[in-house]
């Protein structure tokens, strides 16, 4: 095993709990459209699930923004649908409207679902992807896997697309709980096999994306966000001692207080949604916090961004903390703001 006390990279020592003089620092999809090496790349792959497969170019995208940037992170280049379609969904993205799966909203579909084992054959380029930059990264930089959490994964598969409210799948969890159920659990199953084998080819951290978590209200957040996350986080770390577990309960609000030890990871990511302040007092005191500013100011930028990234930094200051926003950067952002963040974080 790794002792931690002598690793260069600063998130893992972050995630063991140190408070670090100046806090590590990646983005949410760092690699990502506003980036002008990104869009050539995607140009070069033909289309974003084309680059997604694309083992060289995958890893190419990944280490685009660790060059330019320096990031103490990267984050594996890939997508949280990915999974879906490895479980035999069809997926497709179509420019503009996000993604597209077919559906699974009865017994028969999530009979239909592949096994846990049998998504490897699908996925086997990105665990390609994985091996590649452990081989690549600089010796500082940190390695991140993910995928997304169930109950997120679960909102596409049963609406076949985005939605603002979730509601397809609110609806089938009201009318069919043991159909929600069964797609729950065939999900977390099947995402412990695929972090793990992610783990197997040298990502370093993993990440739970529950990106709609927010809408779960009551015991729902209780038995469809925490308790996947717990459920993972507990087989992985069983499988691997000592890997660190991000969650990222997006939305999650007062709830974010408890969320460490309701899920068992070390490290709690925080949206924008709750100040960085309450976040300190509630969420930090019981380990790693990572976040948590907002995704506009890498569009908008100016003294906004300086200040705002200071009251994040002041704010985490005293207790273990790895900086990054509170969701992804958007295509309109700026590189030059981009720089400007780092630069205020590490002066
Ligand atoms: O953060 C990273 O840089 C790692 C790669 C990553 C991507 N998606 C690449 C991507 C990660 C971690 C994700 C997670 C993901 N994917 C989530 C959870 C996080 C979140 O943002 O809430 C979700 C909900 C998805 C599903 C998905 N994939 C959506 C809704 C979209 C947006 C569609 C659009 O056109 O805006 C995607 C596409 C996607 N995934 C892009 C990237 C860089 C943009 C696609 C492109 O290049 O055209």
């Amino acid at each position: 095993m790794q002792d931690h006390a002598m690793t260069p990279k600063t998130i893992l020592r972050a995630l063991k709990g140190e408070v670090l003089p100046t806090p590590p620092i990646w983005m949410m999809r760092q690699a990502g459209r506003y980036l002008p090496e990104y869009r050539a790349t995607r140009a070069q792959a033909g289309d974003f699930l084309a680059l997604c497969y694309n083992s060289d170019l995958a890893a190419e995208v990944t280490l685009q923004p660790i060059r330019r940037y320096g990031f103490d992170a990267a984050i594996l280049f890939a997508d949280i649908l990915l999974l879906p379609q490895a479980l035999g969904l069809d997926l497709w993205f179509t420019t503009g409207e996000g993604p597209q799966l077919s559906t699974v909203t009865d017994a028969a579909g999530v009979a239909a679902l592949r096994g846990p084992d049998a998504i490897h054959d699908t996925l086997a380029p990105v665990y390609e992807t994985v091996r590649i930059l452990a081989r690549e990264l600089p010796a500082e930089t940190t390695l991140i896997g993910f995928a997304g959490a169930p109950w997120t994964v679960a909102t596409y598969m049963i609406a076949g697309h985005g939605s603002p409210d979730q509601a397809a799948a609110h609806a089938l969890k009201a009318a069919n709980r043991p159909v929600f159920q069964a797609i729950i659990d065939r999900l977390t199953d099947a995402t412990v096999e695929y972090l793990s084998m992610q783990v197997q080819a040298g990502a370093e951290v993993v990440k739970l994306f529950d990106s709609w978590a927010g809408s779960l209200q009551g015991t729902d957040f209780d038995d469809f966000a925490l308790a996947p996350a717990r459920a993972i986080t507990a087989a992985l770390k069983a499988r691997h001692p000592g890997l660190p577990v991000i969650a990222f309960p997006r939305g999650a609000g007062v709830r974010y207080a408890g969320a460490h030890a309701a899920t068992g990871a070390d490290c709690v990511a925080l949206d924008d949604g709750v100040t960085p302040e309450w976040a300190a007092a509630n969420v930090q005191v019981a380990g790693c916090v990572q976040g948590n500013l907002a995704s506009r100011h890498m569009v908008t930028g100016g003294t906004d961004l300086v200040r705002e990234t200071r009251r994040v930094v002041d704010a985490f200051r005293n207790g273990p903390h790895i900086f990054n926003l509170g969701h992804g950067i958007t295509p309109d952002a700026s590189p030059d703001n981009v720089q400007m963040m780092i630069d205020t974080v590490r002066a």
